[in-house]
């Protein structure tokens, strides 16, 4: 095989958890993150490119929206596969012009993006491929709502039509406040309440085949023991120790491959990650979301513990030829990742703060800090610069050993102005997740 650069275009927690993994496979030659942030910028530089070079001004200020500029960096660093990781490019058809300039996308063409773009879209897909999830009614107007809401009674759930950063949705027992969200939103789906431990389910998928990524568990809401709002995510592990054996290859079966199948059948094939979000309802398995990408923070997580080369894979990917790369080989134990987050987040949070401590120059072993929301300061400090802006991501023989190590790290971070989750994977470690007896 060719000596493969990837550029990955984001610059959030999830795209250096790729180039991380990216790093490690040994058909990889080169991994550059665009626009990045401080941690991908001293990878691009360790990799041969000077800070005065035109080309790294052209990374650090790409903009992922920005179709022509995405491709014109990847010719320019000579990239033989663009990995997109974001919604946004996505939904805004950046996969359809790299893919145009004849360069190899990981990543779902506009149309297939609607899967996550529009919840509505993909309620349509899910009731033509026979998938199962909640049952829903779409809303143009309060009137519309309001029946709806009475129709499937409390919990109320409603969620705003297009992306929205994975805060559109509100479910509440107050009528009133689900009112008033679907009044704000315009066009809403309304949806029946879904009880059950939650799951994320991940596939690589080439437009015609799928093949799954541990499952994980994500934290959503901001605050410990699940209080205050949804976050984009506040921590995630995996393998899940109390899932029910089977649910991979179930959801494989009922959920992924018929989705891909249905999309392919419409002419617009899914190449790319589809998110699987899960509810493991008393009534059996259902779908709460789909997302057109690698979830963030459960990528985190899953990565580490992946064997099979990631570069590899995400080529044959895009290439239509994932038949040629065989089950994917994974390490034994347990990865978690805890999100260190700026005070005032998922509302405004405080940019600024310093982000240092001998954890972020030299983790223990077993141990990785990724920088998610960072940038320089005028005086050339590392700060905070967005919600979420650490991961401590740990692996250990199991999840009490890996919440132990990134909570010790933890503990060796300098970051006055970030606050974590306490309680990442602890249930699933005292093994009082209870899952329904049958999917
Ligand atoms: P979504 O953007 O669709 O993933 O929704 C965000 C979060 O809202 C989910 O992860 C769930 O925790 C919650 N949620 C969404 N839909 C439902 C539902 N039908 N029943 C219960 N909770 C839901
Ligand atoms: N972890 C939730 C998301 O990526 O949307």
């Amino acid at each position: 095989m060719t000596e493969l650069t990837v550029l990955v275009v984001g610059s959030g927690g999830r795209e250096h958890a790729l180039a991380s993994a990216l790093t490690r496979d040994p058909a990889v030659a080169r991994v550059h993150v665009a626009p990045g942030n401080p941690g991908s910028w001293a990878l691009s530089r360790r990799q041969g490119l000077a800070p005065d070079d035109p080309l790294f001004a052209q990374l650090t200020g790409l903009d992922p929206l920005d179709g022509t500029a995405v491709v014109a960096l990847a010719e320019r660093l000579g990239a033989g596969l663009v990995v997109i990781g974001p919604e946004a490019p996505l939904v805004a058809g950046v996969a359809d012009q790299v893919r145009q300039a004849g360069l190899a996308c990981f990543g779902p063409s506009a149309a297939a993006a609607q899967l996550e773009g529009s919840k509505q879209f993909a309620k349509q897909i899910m009731a033509a491929a026979g998938v199962p999830t909640a049952r829903s009614h779409y809303c143009a107007d309060p009137d519309q709502a309001a029946r709806a809401l009475d129709q499937f009674g409390p919990p109320y759930v409603v969620k705003a039509d297009g992306l929205a950063s994975g805060k559109g949705v509100v479910v509440t027992d107050d009528r009133a406040q689900a009112l008033a969200h679907a009044a704000a939103c315009g066009q809403v789906v309304i949806e029946e309440f879904l009880d059950g431990p939650e799951v994320s389910l991940f596939a690589i998928s080439d437009g015609c085949r799928a093949l799954p990524l541990l499952p994980a568990q994500d934290f959503k809401r901001v605050g410990a023991d699940d209080t205050g709002p949804n976050t984009g995510g506040m921590g995630a592990y995996t393998p899940l120790p109390w899932a029910p054996a089977d649910l991979t290859a179930v959801t494989m079966a009922r959920v992924i491959e018929p989705t891909i199948a249905e999309m392919a059948r419409r002419g617009t094939p899914f190449v790319g990650l589809l998110y699987a979000g899960l509810a493991l309802t008393s009534r059996g398995l259902r779908v709460v979301e789909f997302n057109a990408r690698f979830g963030d923070p459960e990528t985190q997580a899953i990565l580490p513990l992946l064997r099979t080369g990631l570069g590899q894979l995400l080529l044959a990917a895009a290439q239509g030829r994932l038949d040629q790369v065989g089950p994917l080989s994974w390490q034994e134990g347990s990865c978690l990742t805890v999100v260190l987050a700026a005070q005032g987040y998922p509302g405004r949070p405080q940019a600024g703060s310093p982000v240092g401590g001998s954890a972020l120059e030299q983790p223990p072993a077993g141990v990785e800090v990724i920088q998610a929301g960072t940038a320089w300061d005028a005086a050339g400090r590392l700060v905070a610069a967005g919600g979420r802006v650490l991961d401590v991501v740990a692996r250990g023989a199991d999840l009490a050993q890996a919440r132990a190590a990134a909570y010790a790290a933890i503990d060796q971070l300098d970051v006055p102005g970030l606050f974590c989750r306490p309680d990442i994977a602890l249930r699933a470690a005292q093994g009082s997740i209870d899952p329904p007896a049958d999917l």
